[in-house]
């Protein structure tokens, strides 16, 4: 790859801004000073620094979220904040995208990435990989509806939900249970719900795949997976 466009694919800046960079002696390639742009930079070998400070390249971002309600999970939206508009410019500048949606109402696990390839598989409906949701409902959830999931449910639209697994961690008029899914229908805990009678009155996703939410992360933040997320969810997509 060319240097300014690495420099520039690095948040470095414009290409532009990147040749003003490079003519003030600002940037080395294994040791020796380099003003020329187009030089061509084996990321596998070739040892960049800006300032001294090392260059370190990578194509793809993955960020865990911690998604907070009121923001749309979309790229862009014209009138609400997205999930894109939480992060800061450097992760931005990977342009990534939300692996599938969370509503505007739902907290918690959200991955994010630019890697398309890694995305397509873990939303495949094939893959079947599972999501595991915390909720309030309301209404009192029975060991009836645990069967009733697990042998798969009626949506509105007559579409039969595979099987899902509801543990109640509280049975009451305001019940609370953890839902494990493996697909993604629209509004599907909801609407699950509204198959027995009962409403969700509070949502969260709490993992997805072998990817747990980090509850050191504040609604609203997010973190790059560490490299051993990173290798779980590699190995789950099987890309
Ligand atoms: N199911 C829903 O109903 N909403 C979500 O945000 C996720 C799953």
């Amino acid at each position: 790859m060319r240097l300014d466009k690495l420099l520039s694919n690095m948040g470095f800046g414009t290409r532009k801004e990147v040749r003003v960079l490079l003519k003030k002696g600002a940037v080395r390639v294994n040791d020796e000073t380099i003003k020329s742009p187009a030089i061509h930079i084996n990321t596998d070998v070739d040892k960049v620094t800006i300032l001294g400070e090392p260059v370190i390249y990578k194509e793809f971002i993955y960020l865990m979220m911690n998604k907070s309600q009121g923001v749309i999970s979309a790229t862009e939206d014209s009138k609400d904040q997205t999930v894109i508009d939480l992060l800061d410019g450097e992760a931005q500048h990977f342009k990534p995208f939300p692996v599938g949606r969370l509503d505007k109402d739902t907290e918690g696990f959200l991955l994010l990435t630019n890697d398309g390839k890694l995305a397509h598989n873990l939303l495949s409906p094939k893959k079947g990989v599972p999501k595991t949701y915390y909720a309030h409902i309301s209404g009192v959830v029975t060991e009836e509806d645990a069967i009733s999931f697990a042998e798969g449910v009626m949506l509105d639209d007559g579409y039969v939900t595979k099987p899902g697994q509801l543990r109640i961690l509280k049975s009451a008029e305001l019940s609370e249970i953890e839902l494990t899914i493996t697909e993604g229908k629209f509004h599907q805990v909801k609407r699950m719900f509204e198959a027995v009678d009962k409403k969700v009155v509070y949502l969260k996703r709490l993992s997805m795949g072998p990817l747990v939410l980090d509850e050191e992360i504040a609604l609203g933040e997010y973190r790059e997976l560490t490299t051993e997320e990173l290798d779980l969810l590699i190995e789950t997509s099987g890309a």
